[in-house]
């Protein structure tokens, strides 16, 4: 099979939404309610991939797209040093298939490439299947936590040596993120 990652187009809005929504419902399970495909939420894909803080690409595979992922500056906590990891997605036919590392592959690529040093992401604390993806792909636990302890993050040090961790995996209160001011980052965003 022939796997390609390429930018994202606005025209990718209506596949990119059947992915989100069934990796999602499919992924999450109970976690989170489930969600459903309607223009509204292709029209918001679609101004997103259109150009804005976030820079997307889809997985190909034999010319069909099976994935998406995005990357941005880190928006909580904000600092100018660290690259955001934003949604990433596999239609769940493909899962188990590589789709997702060569997607999380031209992410830190992204990241590294827009000079940050350090890359983040969130996802929710009681979600094995993500936390287990985000560790093959290198990514470690750094104590963050928000939404009431809902969601935690994680950090990529782009092949850097990690930094040293002490102690358990539960964060110190001084270890714990603050939510920027505005309105809270949603999970996912879109
Ligand atoms: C998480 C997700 C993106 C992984 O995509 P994928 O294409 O299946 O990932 P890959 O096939 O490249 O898997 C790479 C490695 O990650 C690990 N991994 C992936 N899914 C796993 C699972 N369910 N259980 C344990 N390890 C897993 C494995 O080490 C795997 O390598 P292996 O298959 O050789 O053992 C996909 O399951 C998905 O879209 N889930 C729903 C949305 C989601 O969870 N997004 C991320 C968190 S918000």
């Amino acid at each position: 099979m022939d796997l390609i990652v390429r930018p994202a187009h606005a025209d990718d809005a209506p596949r990119i939404v059947r992915i989100y929504v069934d990796s999602w419902n499919a992924g999450f399970g109970s976690l989170m309610p489930v969600i459903t495909v309607d223009s509204a939420r292709v029209e918001r894909w679609r101004n997103e991939l259109s150009g804005g803080r976030t820079r997307w690409w889809v997985a190909e595979l034999d010319e069909f797209l099976a994935g998406f992922v995005g990357i941005g500056p880190s928006r909580d906590p904000i600092d100018p040093t660290l690259g955001e990891l934003d949604t990433i997605a596999v239609d769940p036919a493909y899962w188990r298939s590589g789709v997702g590392t060569a997607l999380m592959r031209t992410a830190l690529e992204g990241i590294v490439e827009a000079g940050f040093t350090e890359g983040i992401l969130w996802t929710l604390s009681g979600y094995d299947r993500g936390q287990r993806f985000y560790e093959a792909m290198g990514w470690r636990r750094d104590g963050g936590i928000r939404d009431n302890g809902h969601q935690i993050s994680f950090r990529n040090s782009l092949g850097r040596p990690q930094r040293p961790r002490v102690g358990p995996t539960e964060p110190s209160a001084d270890q714990t993120t603050s939510v920027p001011p505005g309105p809270p980052p949603t999970y996912p965003p879109l």
